[in-house]
């Protein structure tokens, strides 16, 4: 899989792609993440990218120009183009799994008041992470690659994917480790019992309780 980010803010994502699992599965050569600074696409001599709102307004709007050069020089049949945005669609565990098929996917990070209107029309799909305003989609795009990237075959084992959370819209059963009693917390009887069956049975119970309990907070 291929990810291209387009932000004017890369290195935001430094940490980001050179750590842990991502960083893993980079190397591994699963996943090829390319960070794009779409100012180098702008026309301006002054390589700027936003300007005032028609109409009054406060702040600033990204122009459509550079935007729109940068999604037509790296777009091909096989990408998918993302606009992050808080008026997207909700990102959830089921989109992160549809997108873990495609073999490119563009993120387009917006900032200030916004991105002018038309860049929709290049876009195929627009996403929020939730409702509450950020300052800018560079979160959200590691938010969105991170749920993405740990879904594509070789990235992580399928043991570890099958009972987690969001699979069947439960949340995961909880685990322990050593020791078996901390601070006067005991690890559950049942998960030193050796029976398969009803540990089972009893993950399924936790999952099920803890996924009510948290629907009803
Ligand atoms: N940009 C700013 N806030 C955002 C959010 N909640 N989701 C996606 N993109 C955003």
């Amino acid at each position: 899989m291929k990810i291209d980010v387009l932000t004017l803010f890369p290195s935001m994502f430094d940490g980001f792609i050179n750590e842990s699992i991502i960083k893993r599965a980079k190397d591994k050569g699963i996943v090829d993440i390319n960070i794009i600074n779409f100012r180098d696409y702008s026309l301006d001599k002054n390589k700027r990218v936003d300007d005032y709102p028609y109409g009054g307004g406060a702040g600033m709007v990204l122009m459509c120009e550079p935007i729109f050069r940068a999604i037509e020089d790296i777009r091909t049949s096989d990408s998918i183009v993302i606009m992050l945005t808080p008026s997207g669609k909700l990102f959830k565990e089921s989109i992160a799994y549809d997108l873990s098929k495609y073999k490119h996917i563009i993120l387009l990070c917006g900032h200030y008041e916004g991105f002018d209107e038309r860049i929709k029309s290049i876009v195929d799909m627009e996403l929020s992470i939730g409702d509450y305003v950020l300052t800018g989609g560079e979160v959200p795009s590691m938010v969105v690659m991170d749920a993405v990237i740990r879904l594509v075959d070789g990235v992580i084992s399928k043991e570890s994917l099958v009972s987690e959370s969001f699979n069947d819209d439960n949340v995961d059963y909880p685990v322990y480790t050593k020791p078996r009693e901390f601070r006067g917390m005991k690890v559950p009887e049942v998960l030193l019992s050796g029976n398969h069956k009803e540990i089972d049975a009893w993950r399924e119970e936790q999952r099920i309780s803890l996924t009510n309990s948290r629907e009803d907070s």
